[in-house]
């Protein structure tokens, strides 16, 4: 018999750990959001990122509810290669953000990502918003990472695991119109940056992307407005508009060991454009008039 045959019990200490490094490594993530247009992306690039690195993965998909989209994800997902399974509860609840980290636990051991993708945006004006609709806003976009990565906590640390959530480029650069959003990204940005530097220790690295302008079933009917759609890509310094994969792969690639020795950053996926609003002023020098562009 071969030593690495030997029935376990049998080996030794270094037989063992010898064993150990010839299997691949083992990949558990769970991501919130997952059968939403940026989530499904990311799901689908975290298992394309784990193939890249010779790596299993399982996938604990969460969604506000169990049912058929959930299902039909999972199904997704395994028909791509991964182990999955789907998890369900609302994350403005603090019980079922610990709840969800246990559901996905239970079924697929420690995690070694927490990917917090969910979230939403929702007009409002500063000058007359309900209470309520701000505190659900932070509870939805900001506390909710902060209590799933609560809850995940200990298992990341066993792992050396890492945290990404999905702010967005509203958290960058005030958005009229849409104060609480703005404000409860901004807020995440900076709790991701916090955990990072508290959680360090535990060998857990936290980052946050922000999308800019992304075409997902959420902002579909915007796009379908020719006019609108050719607006908005002149505002974007590559020239169009995000998909979901531009935010999956870099999402995916945050959680890989390529990114190891990243933490507490923050990655916009947006075409350059929180960046571009110095290009919008017009009348300055060595810029010429508007509409007499040169070659
Ligand atoms: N699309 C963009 O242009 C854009 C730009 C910047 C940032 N973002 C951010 O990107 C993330 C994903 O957005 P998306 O465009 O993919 O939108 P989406 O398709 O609407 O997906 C959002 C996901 O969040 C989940 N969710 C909402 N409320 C929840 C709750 N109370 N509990 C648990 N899950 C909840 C939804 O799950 P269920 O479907 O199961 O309810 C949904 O799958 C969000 O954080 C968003 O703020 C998007």
């Amino acid at each position: 018999m071969l030593q690495h045959e030997l029935p376990l019990p049998m080996a030794g200490l270094h037989d063992v750990k010898a064993l150990m490094k010839t299997l691949p490594p083992s990949i558990h993530v769970l991501v919130t959001g997952a059968s939403g247009g940026i989530g499904r992306a990311i799901c689908f690039a975290l298992i394309e990122q784990a193939r890249k690195d010779g790596a299993n993965i399982r996938i604990s998909a969460a969604a506000t509810q169990p049912g058929a989209r959930l299902e039909q994800l999972v199904d997704e997902l395994r028909a791509a290669g991964a182990q999955a399974g789907g998890v369900a509860g609302d994350i403005t609840d603090p019980a079922q953000c610990a709840a969800l980290v246990v559901q996905a636990e239970s079924q697929g051991g420690d995690l070694t990502a927490l990917i917090c993708n969910a979230g939403a945006s929702g007009p409002g004006r500063l000058a007359d918003m309900p209470p309520a609709q701000w505190d659900t806003t932070f509870n939805l976009n900001t506390r909710s990472a902060w209590l799933l990565a609560q809850a995940a906590r200990e298992g990341l640390s066993r792992t050396r695991g890492s945290i990404t959530a999905v702010a967005s480029m509203s958290g960058l650069t005030p958005h009229p119109g849409y104060g609480a959003y703005s404000a409860a990204k901004a807020a995440l940005i900076m709790l991701c940056r916090q955990l990072a530097q508290e959680w360090a220790a535990d060998g857990i690295r936290v980052n946050t992307v922000c999308p800019g302008m992304i075409r997902t079933p959420l902002t579909e009917a915007v796009y379908q407005d020719a006019t609108t759609l050719a607006k908005r890509e002149s505002l974007v310094p590559l020239g169009r508009i995000g998909r979901a994969e531009d935010v999956g792969t870099t999402v995916a690639w945050l959680t890989s060991p390529g990114a190891s020795y990243i933490t507490g950053q923050n990655l916009a996926v947006d075409g350059g454009i929180s960046d571009h609003m110095l290009s919008l002023i017009p009348g300055r020098p060595g810029k010429p008039p508007a509409g007499q562009a040169g070659p």
